[in-house]
């Protein structure tokens, strides 16, 4: 459970940058699926992190970060699109950018 819940945290993320990504690439059609599956995933993520939490060895055990609420994924997403971001930045500037809007 403690290590499925992890996996699905970092899913969370890697979906968000997918969807981020194929609308660079020119292919925004995905961008909706990507999103869902970012959502999904963070359904999974919750289901995980209850079921570790009410194990008896879950006050011996760090936690790995909680994800933003569910709808910040969109949100993020939205603030990243309307965000000038040049074509040539990493992903780590483009984080940095919605960091930064809020
Ligand atoms: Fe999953």
């Amino acid at each position: 459970m403690y290590g499925a819940g992890r996996l699905e945290r970092r899913n969370v993320v890697e979906y968000e940058t997918a969807a981020r990504l194929a609308v660079r690439a020119g292919r925004p059609e995905f961008a909706d699926c990507l999103l869902t599956m970012a959502e999904v995933e963070w359904d999974h993520e919750q289901y995980f992190r209850s079921r570790v939490l009410v194990h008896c060895l879950a006050a011996r055990v760090p936690m790995w970060p909680a994800p933003p609420p569910k709808g910040e994924i969109r949100a993020s997403f939205e603030r990243a699109m309307r965000a000038r971001v040049p074509a040539d930045s990493t992903m780590e500037q483009t984080h940095a950018l919605d960091l930064s809007n809020g």
